[in-house]
C-alpha cells in the first residue's frame, strides 16, 4: 500500500498543522511513509516513531537512521506525559485493538494544546484504494469480511473516536490521492503478498477462486494504464 500512503503523507502532515521546531510522534509508522514526510518537513531530530511490528521498526529505522524508532503499540506508548507537540497516526486507527485507548495514549504523550491527527481510508464509502477488490470479493462471496466496519472507515466515525478520547476542537477533513497504475498486473500483485485484510483474504482462497477474483477485478477496473482516486477521512483535535 506504500504507493497510496506515500502521496497521502504530505496531506496528513499539512492537515495536522505541524511547524518547524516541534517534536512529533508517528504512531504505527510501518516502513515509514509518514515518517519520511515528517523528516522532510521537520528534520530527523524532531521525529520519533513507533510500530508494534518488529520488521516495520527495523525497516523504518534503516530508512531513517536519525529518527528514534521503537517497538510499541498506540495503546501503550513508551514515553512520559507531554513529551511531544503533536502525535500523528496515518492509516493506523482501524488496526488498533482499542482505538479510544490508543488515542488517549497519543493525547497523554502530547503537551496541553498540542495536536493529535489521524486518517483512515474511506473503506465504507467505496472510495478507498481497496474498494474494487472488496466489491469483487463480495460479488463472489457474500460472506467476505471487507474493511467497511473498521474504526474510522466511515464518515464521521474518526471524529466520534477523537471526542470519546477527550480531545477538544475536533475538526474533520477529506484527503484524496490519485495513483496511476501502468498495468492490471501491477495493481493486482500486492494482494498476492498476503499483507493486510485484503491480502490475507486473497491468499486464503484456493487457486481457482483466487483466479476468479482476479479476473472480476480486471473486469471492474478501467483498461490500463488507469488512475485510481482514493479518499481518506482525516481528523485532528487538541489535547
Ligand atoms: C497500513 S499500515 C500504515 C503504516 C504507515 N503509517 C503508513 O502510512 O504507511 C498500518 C500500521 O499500523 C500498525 N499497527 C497495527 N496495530 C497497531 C497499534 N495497536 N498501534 C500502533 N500501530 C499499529 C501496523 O503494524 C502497520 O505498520
Amino acid at each position: 500500500m506504500g504507493r497510496y500512503s506515500v502521496p497521502l503523507a504530505p496531506q496528513l502532515a499539512n492537515f495536522s498543522m505541524i511547524t518547524v521546531g516541534q517534536q512529533v510522534l508517528d504512531v504505527g509508522c510501518g516502513p515509514g511513509a509518514l515518517t519520511a514526510e515528517l523528516v522532510r518537513q521537520l528534520g530527523p531530530d524532531a521525529v520519533s516513531a513507533v510500530d508494534p511490528s518488529e520488521p516495520f521498526v527495523a525497516a523504518a529505522q534503516q530508512r531513517h537512521p536519525g529518527v528514534r524508532v521503537q517497538r510499541a503499540a498506540a495503546e501503550h506508548l513508551p514515553f512520559g506525559d507531554q513529551a511531544f507537540d503533536a502525535a500523528l497516526a496515518q492509516l493506523v486507527v482501524h488496526f488498533m485493538t482499542d482505538p479510544v485507548a490508543g488515542l488517549c495514549e497519543m493525547a497523554r504523550v502530547t503537551r496541553k494544546n498540542g495536536v493529535i491527527a489521524a486518517c483512515v481510508w474511506d473503506h465504507a464509502g467505496g472510495q478507498g484504494p481497496l474498494s474494487v477488490f472488496w466489491e469483487a470479493a463480495l460479488e463472489l462471496d457474500r460472506d467476505a469480511e471487507d474493511e467497511s466496519q473498521l474504526a474510522g472507515a466511515r464518515e464521521g466515525h474518526l471524529a466520534q473516536l477523537f471526542r470519546a478520547a477527550g480531545l477538544r476542537e475536533v475538526e474533520e477533513g477529506v484527503l484524496s490521492v490519485d495513483v496511476e497504475h501502468p498495468s492490471f498486473e501491477e495493481w493486482w500483485e500486492p494482494f498476492t503478498l498476503g499483507v493486510g485484510p485484503a491480502g490475507s483474504y486473497a491468499t486464503g482462497l484456493d487457486a481457482k477462486r483466487q483466479a476468479q477474483l482476479r479476473e472480476l477485478c480486471r473486469e471492474l477496473l478501467p483498461a490500463a494504464p488507469f488512475v485510481l482516486t482514493a479518499r481518506a477521512w482525516a481528523t485532528r483535535g487538541h489535547v
